[in-house]
């Protein structure tokens, strides 16, 4: 299914971390539920999730990577950027659209903001809320509240789990099955990660490893330009989990081959301060051969376009091993469920060991609250 290669490293035993990991005690019994509540949209032919961050990177990541084989079609807002809200509200069919409004504190500026938005428009079209609209949040927050009062649907985020690490909760799992997508496999991918745990702690002390020799800089790099989204996760959660007093790893987002003709220049001959992570998909759901005589570049006849990436990728693996550049592998056997558990699981794994250690706490993120003040004081009217 999925096999990790670290390039000169010797795998060892690895403690625990101390800290507690809520995320990773899965609860199957959250599938049953989640269909319930998806059941109750069955009406509906589209949904919009709309959530910021950890409310809606690993939802995102899920969608891109298995769209192919989407039942229903899944939109997502997650900025107040009127371009992008302005093209999903224009795309959908409001009557056969339902929405998932996702926030742990349920008072994210961005996703309180469209839902006033959305809400204005479902009154304005006469459509009811509360067949339309389930509220995902934590017990007690304002979400929680605002559903009871509206009588809306409400699907409760255990609150022992933060933001970036609930993707195997109500956040990710209900617009999973609403797209049709197995979140069994999903959960079956992430008890492999937990069966394999020593591998998270593994990464966990060779990109510490390497911090401490200078490489401050964690790329992440997928072959698939379906991966995009993983990477944005990826780094919101080495970013603002290990991003404290003044430690951390800066994550970089690449995807191959796209980055071979931008950044891969400055990875192979500028400063060693990077380390990288591969992902390759072995085998697609689909796959295209080029004809026997091939235009211009005639050894192309009859590879297949699978052929044309992985020649690609071995390229860029073996030019980075060769200047010495820390590299790790992640290879999988297909584009499914399974896939993204596994990586899911293990990264979160991996964090926290990291934050230990770096000698910082993973969970939390104090300083991204110092920016949203100030936002609020300007649209409250205090400041200009
Ligand atoms: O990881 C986190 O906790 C954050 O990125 C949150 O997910 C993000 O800020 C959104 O918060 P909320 O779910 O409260 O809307």
């Amino acid at each position: 299914m999925v096999k990790v290669k670290i390039h000169r490293w010797e795998f060892r035993e690895v403690k625990e971390p101390s800290f507690l990991m809520p995320f990773a005690k899965l609860k199957w019994d959250w599938i049953k539920t989640a269909k319930r509540f998806v059941d109750f949209f069955s009406d509906f032919e589209e949904m919009v999730v709309v959530g910021m961050g950890g409310s809606s990177l690993g939802t995102k990541t899920i969608h891109q990577f298995l769209k192919f084989k989407a039942k229903r079609k899944v939109f997502f807002i997650d900025n107040v950027d009127p371009l992008l809200v302005g093209s999903v509200l224009r795309r959908i069919s409001w009557k056969t659209t339902c929405f998932a409004f996702v926030s742990k504190s349920g008072k994210t500026l961005e996703t309180v903001t469209i839902f006033n938005i959305i809400l204005k428009e479902l009154e304005k079209r006469r459509l009811k809320a509360g067949k339309r609209i389930i509220l995902i949040g934590d017990e007690g927050n304002a979400f929680c509240t605002l559903a009871r009062e509206q009588n809306l649907q409400f699907a409760p985020i255990p609150q022992e789990i933060g933001g970036r690490f609930s993707v195997f909760t109500f956040v990710g799992i209900i617009p999973s099955l609403f797209a049709g997508y197995s979140v069994e496999r999903l959960y079956s991918g992430a008890e492999k990660a937990l069966n394999e745990k020593q591998l998270a702690y593994n990464i966990a002390e060779w990109k510490f490893y390497h911090y401490r020799h200078g490489r401050r800089i964690s790329v992440m790099m997928p072959y698939s330009s379906f991966l995009s989204e993983f990477t944005e996760w990826y780094s919101q959660l080495w970013g603002e989990s290990l991003g404290k007093e003044k430690k951390g790893q800066t994550p970089l987002r690449a995807v191959g081959t796209v980055s071979q003709h931008s950044t891969l220049q400055l990875f192979m001959d500028g400063p060693d301060d990077k380390l990288f992570q591969f992902i390759f998909v072995k085998n697609f759901p689909f796959d295209f051969s080029l004809p026997q005589n091939a235009k211009i570049l005639s050894f192309l006849g009859e590879k297949t376009l699978t052929q044309v990436l992985e020649a690609e990728y071995i390229g860029t693996v073996t030019a980075l091993l060769s200047r010495g550049r820390p590299v790790l592998e992640i290879t999988a056997s297909r584009v499914c469920e399974e896939t993204l558990g596994f990586l899911f699981m293990t990264y979160m794994l991996a964090v926290v060991k990291m934050g230990e250690l770096l000698g910082v706490n993973p969970y939390g993120q104090p300083a991204v609250e110092v920016g949203k003040k100030t936002a609020r004081e300007i649209l409250i009217g205090g400041k200009k």
